[in-house]
């Protein structure tokens, strides 16, 4: 502290300090001042609390973890586990925590890497420490503060229930730092961590920390979207959209002979929009007929190479572009590559060369020319990358630090690249607003929108952010603005008891007790809240109803009744015009035509004899009781609403042991309640297989079906129930291994097949079947098969193809520990055999 504070400020630092010594030690190593969300969140986990911290992308959400971590080694035997969705996140962190508190303070457990694991601060993939808690790891001694990173992931569909099962089972005196994107629930996410975990402070930050300028190219004009350009996140709604945008944008569409007031990126005929292409052959523009046909035109869209020269000249570089496609990626970097453009000096080239070179020593030439190394390092060297999930993961990271050393300007990226790599850039440019999600054309929604332009603006460097979106014909500005100013991203639990929790789940604490801790599931509270909500509308039905009822009330008789009558005789005349209509003999006998028609007759008399009928504001009545029959539906509806979702959870798993009860994975306990279960041996070997198809593949193991298999063919196998193909016809095209494998897949389908006709019976969703478009390609690799024979075979970029292996060695990693004998010990052949070469080479070794 300086001396030249005032007695009053010396006097709130000294109270700080007591209040929060830890911190005020923590906060003397910064390079900067803390802004007061990271000051709140702090002072909270000093003061031995729990806490949520949500904030946009980049505002400075890891310090609250680094501070925990700071806590920890402060104690004596403290230990911190800092948790991530993701195996390159989780090097990142490592790396960086590594070299703050020394090599061996630090451990990192992914999938691929086990290093130092009984370390003070351990970084892990959220998959190693929900099975870490259900096998009870001796690595849990000491555990006291668990750091969540993104854990928005919670809502993802496939893997956010880990993220539930830990945060329900980790021990109750363990403080978690959850870190969240913006997310428009963080209260109601904060109340369930608190109802869960106690004492939890929710800590929410809309501001950015850099402010975003946000732009609309058109053609090749940069404008602003909004009057006031800079806007400030969350207040937008008000803010007015550029007039000039609006009359350049709608001059251009007239002149194409577009219709104004279309929303976003109309889905359509978008192909033929490859225009820097055309640029670069000499910018033809197509004839005018064409513009009207497609109603899409927008020829005269800058090209890349133009455009990134405009950035360049505008000093808005460092960019990421957003392309929605690996390949649109891939094929930018070659166009703008194409157009001659450098942006580095020649010392920044010397850099980049000598450090792609010192991190692919161990790649052999061979590999390199398979994985087009030559052209990848061009376009390094020109200040230009690509970086999608298709790349290999090595150079992925490559990309990534040199942007990070600001030696690339410009990176086309998918939309993973959004997401916690810490990668912010001066300019995001979105091309189209909207993207392809696997089946068809969708627009950008506005928690993405926010999501992607979040990376624009780099702290301490740039004074604020710029978002450029390029115009397309037909899109109205205002469309734009509302994308970029709404925000609404609520976080939806996706948790669903599988057969491998329910087995650990059983064994840990029984069946009753189980239910309870299920019902402590996010999903859970989230149901119970729409239950609430739905029975305070239930509440207020029912007094409407009760209105209606005396509208309707008829001082000559029941005037319920009578409409009951009324409607009984409206529905079987509807039925009677139907059935005539059709003609006879179709779909109805003579005798039931006849039946109705008595039906009929003899309604029409008791509703004449009916005391109401004579009523003189019959159709007065009638009128209500139309609203009161109608709002009557409605409320039913909404009360089997409410009894479908209470206990829902407790539902699904009672359906689950349901399914492992039938085939013996547990049985009724002999000594516990008569409702007790006990896990059998075979439910034990569950218990340690994990992912999508754990009880097919526990299933398989118990009976046998893969003995017979050898290394390369179980590894075949194994990619097999692995592997999902991006699109459904891609499956089995591709030829299968010969020999033992055919008849080993044949019997694993027919287990599937079995499985699937069980899990019908007992109302739960079907697995996915085994997808064997990977199993020649797997077994040619595990015999030591070259890398492009292989890659050629499975049709897939080497990024692909090193994760599903990456997934691959996960499962036969399982097979290893709990087969025994002979299939164990082919299981660690099989990884052997298949982490060589490129699924070997990674970041952190
Ligand atoms: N108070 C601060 N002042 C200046 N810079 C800061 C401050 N806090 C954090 N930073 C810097 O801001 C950058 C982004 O921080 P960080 O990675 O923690 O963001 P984040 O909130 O985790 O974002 P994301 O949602 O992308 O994970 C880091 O380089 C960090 O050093
Ligand atoms: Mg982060």
């Amino acid at each position: 502290m300086s001396a030249e504070l005032s007695p009053a400020e010396r006097f709130a630092a000294a109270k700080a300090k007591k209040g929060a010594p830890r911190l005020e030690d923590f906060r003397q190593r910064l390079a900067f001042d803390l802004d007061p969300f990271q000051l709140e969140a702090c002072r909270s986990l000093e003061a031995g609390h729990s806490v949520l911290v949500a904030a946009p992308t980049g505002a400075g959400k890891t310090i609250v973890a680094e501070f925990a971590v700071h806590l920890a080694l402060a104690e004596p035997r403290a230990k911190v586990f800092y948790t991530t969705p993701m195996k390159a996140l989780s090097n990142q962190k490592f790396s960086e925590l590594a070299a703050e508190h020394g090599a061996d303070q630090v451990g990192l457990l992914t999938g691929d890497s086990n290093i130092n694991s009984g370390a003070r601060v351990v970084v892990m993939t959220t998959e190693v420490l929900r099975n870490m808690l259900y096998a009870d790891s001796p690595l849990l001694r000491d555990l006291t503060y668990v750091v969540m990173d993104e854990v928005h992931y919670l809502a993802d569909r496939f893997r956010g229930a880990v993220w539930e099962e830990v945060i329900i089972h980790l021990p109750a005196e363990v403080r978690m730092v959850s870190l969240s994107a913006t997310v428009s629930n963080a209260e109601e996410f904060g109340d369930w961590l608190q109802a869960v975990r106690g004492d939890t402070d929710v800590i929410v930050s809309e501001e950015r920390p850099v402010p975003l300028e946000q732009h609309v190219l058109v053609r090749s004009k940069l404008l602003d979207l909004f009057e006031t350009s800079t806007l400030v996140q969350g207040e937008g709604s008000d803010a007015r959209v550029n007039p000039e945008l609006t009359r350049l944008t709608g001059s251009q569409d007239r002149a194409a002979g577009n219709y104004r007031h279309q929303t976003v990126g109309r889905p359509g005929k978008g192909k033929r929009r490859d225009h820097d292409r055309t640029q670069s052959r000499g910018g033809s523009t197509p004839p005018s007929g064409d513009r009207r046909s497609t109603g899409q035109y927008s020829g005269d869209r800058m090209g890349r190479g133009d455009l990134v020269k405009l950035l360049r000249s505008r000093n808005l570089l460092p960019a990421i572009f957003f392309i929605f496609s690996r390949v649109g990626c891939d094929a930018a970097v070659e166009q703008v590559a194409r157009s001659d453009v450098r942006l580095t000096e020649a010392w920044e080239r010397d850099e980049i060369r000598s450090i792609v070179e010192e991190r692919c020593r161990q790649i052999p030439d061979s590999d390199l020319a398979v994985l087009g190394y030559w052209g990848w390092l061009d376009g390094l060297e020109r200040g230009l990358a690509a970086h999608h999930a298709g790349m290999l993961p090595i150079f992925k990271e490559i990309v990534e630090e040199l942007f990070q050393r600001k030696l690339l300007k410009v990176v086309f990226a998918t939309e993973t690249l959004a997401l916690g790599v810490n990668m912010p850039a001066r300019t995001v440019v979105i091309e189209k607003l909207e993207k392809f999600n696997g089946e068809s054309r969708v627009q950008l929604t506005p928690g993405e929108y926010t999501q992607l332009t979040g990376r624009a603006g780099r702290r301490g460097i740039d004074v604020e952010g710029h978002a450029v979106i390029q115009w397309t014909g037909g899109v109205d500005p205002r469309a734009v603005a509302s994308l970029a100013s709404r925000r609404t991203y609520p976080l939806h639990s996706s948790f669903r008891p599988t057969y491998n929790m329910a087995v650990n789940l059983i064994q840990q604490f029984g069946r009753t007790r189980t239910r309870k801790v299920l019902e402590q599931s996010f999903a859970q509270f989230q149901a119970d809240r729409a239950v609430v909500d739905l029975a305070r509308r239930v509440r207020t039905q029912e007094e409407a109803l009760g209105g209606y009822e005396q509208a309707m009330t008829c001082h000559l008789g029941d005037y319920r009744e009578y409409s009951s009558l009324r409607r009984e005789l409206s529905d079987l005349e509807r039925k009677n015009a139907r059935a005539e209509g059709r003609g006879p003999g179709e779909h109805e006998s003579r005798g039931e035509r006849d039946r109705r028609q008595r039906q009929i007759a003899d309604l029409r008399k008791r509703m004449k004899q009916h005391p109401c009928h004579a009523c003189a504001e019959r159709e007065a009545h009638a009128r209500w009781a139309e609203r009161w029959w109608r709002l009557k539906r409605e409320t039913d509806q909404m009360r089997s609403q409410i009894s479908g979702r209470t206990g829902a959870v407790a539902q699904v798993f009672d359906r689950v042991t349901e399914v492992l009860t039938e085939l013996g994975y547990v049985v009724p306990s002999t000594g516990g309640g008569e409702r007790e279960l006990e896990v059998t041996p075979s439910g034990r070997v569950l218990m340690r297989i994990y992912g999508e198809r754990d009880l097919l593949v526990s299933e398989c193991l118990r009976r046998g079906i893969w003995d017979d298999l050898d290394a390369p063919g179980l590894a075949a196998l194994a990619s097999s129930l692995v592997y999902e193909p991006r699109r459904e016809s891609e499956a089995g095209e591709r030829g299968l291994p010969r020999g033992a494998f055919r008849a080993a897949l044949e019997a694993t389908e027919a287990v599937w097949e079995e499985l699937s006709a069980l899990e019908v019976a007992h109302r739960l969703p079907e697995g996915t079947a085994p997808s064997a478009g990977l199993a020649l390609a797997t077994q040619k690799w595990a015999q030591g098969a070259a890398l492009d024979v292989v890659l050629r075979d499975a049709e897939l970029a080497a990024g692909d193809f090193v994760r599903w292996m990456k997934q691959a060695i996960d499962l036969l990693d399982q097979l290893s520990i709990v087969a025994d004998g002979s299939l164990g010990r082919k299981a660690r052949q099989a990884i052997d055999g298949i982490r060589r070469g490129i699924v070997a080479y990674s970041g952190v070794s």
